[in-house]
């Protein structure tokens, strides 16, 4: 029987064990109650209240906006939702690059206020310390490397990272910095599949990809990609299991005609 289906809640050991048994790890992006209830009842191991938020639910072109009390309003919703998942929470950009004092009370008010159960953060040997300084209060830390989005100004682009040999290595090295740093699963997004399946096979850690192909250790994507609401968005690593978008419009027209034509209400639906 996999671990999946007999757990009753997902811990960060858990997903350990799933690494070594080589079950694959499930992880979606929710930002609200009623989509993280959705998700969740239906069974998914981790949701990320992922700064994608900014994007997605603000609206601005980049993660960079979005403050930490507003991911701790989107937090505390999806935590009030979840009874399965491991909820883990982005820490927003300008929350933990000062310092890792800085850092550690970022992490603590995301715990606190929204009663999140993990954090995650961007970047490789540079935020090591904060990693452990967030650690040593007992709370559980992801890392995210390659394309990270909350550096976009620097690399200019979204294209596909660690193509040449010395991002490669500087990546390879960071994944296992942020391991013995103590984080507990890695993202890695955006990079060539075999670079990504070595760091997966060389670290204890799980790994996790977006756009990073099937020889990692779970998957994770933006829930409203995947589930075709945003229409726009189509990159290669991008599977869409709905068309959300063409669903929600048409049942908006079939209202506004109904409600022109005086159709709606009928007898049965009025006191
Ligand atoms: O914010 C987010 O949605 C993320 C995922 C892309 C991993 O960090």
């Amino acid at each position: 029987m996999s671990v999946h289906k007999v757990v009753k809640k997902i811990t960060t050991h858990i997903l350990q064990e799933m690494k070594l048994k080589g079950e694959k790890i499930s992880m979606l992006t929710a930002y609200d109650f009623s989509m993280a209830r959705i998700v969740d009842a239906a069974g998914i191991d981790i949701i990320l209240v992922g700064d994608s938020a900014s994007n997605v639910m603000a609206g601005h072109e980049t993660t960079l906006p979005i403050t930490l009390d507003q991911m701790i309003y989107h937090a505390g919703s999806v935590i009030r939702a979840t009874n399965r998942a491991l909820v883990v929470v982005d820490l927003p950009f300008g929350s933990y690059q000062g310092n890792s004092k800085e850092a550690l009370n970022s992490a603590i008010r995301i715990m606190k206020e929204a009663e999140a159960h993990a954090v995650k953060l961007e970047g490789g040997r540079e935020v090591r310390e904060s990693v452990e300084r967030i650690l040593s209060a007992g709370i559980p830390v992801m890392g995210h490397l390659c394309l990270t989005p909350q550096s976009i100004y620097k690399f200019g682009t979204y294209t596909v990272r660690a193509k040449e040999d010395e991002e490669a290595k500087r990546l390879i090295e960071d994944a296992h910095i942020l391991q013995e740093a103590g984080c507990f699963a890695i993202v890695l997004e955006k990079i060539p599949y075999k670079l990504a399946a070595q760091v997966a096979s060389e670290l204890t850690i799980p790994i996790i990809g977006i756009g990073a192909g099937n020889g990692v250790d779970g998957q994770v994507l933006v829930l409203h990609d995947m589930l075709g609401i945003n229409n726009e968005f189509s990159p290669r690593f991008l599977r869409r299991y709905a068309n959300l978008y063409e669903v929600i419009t048409s049942a908006v027209q079939n209202y506004v005609k109904d409600v022109k034509a005086k159709d709606f209400p009928n007898d049965s639906e009025q006191y």
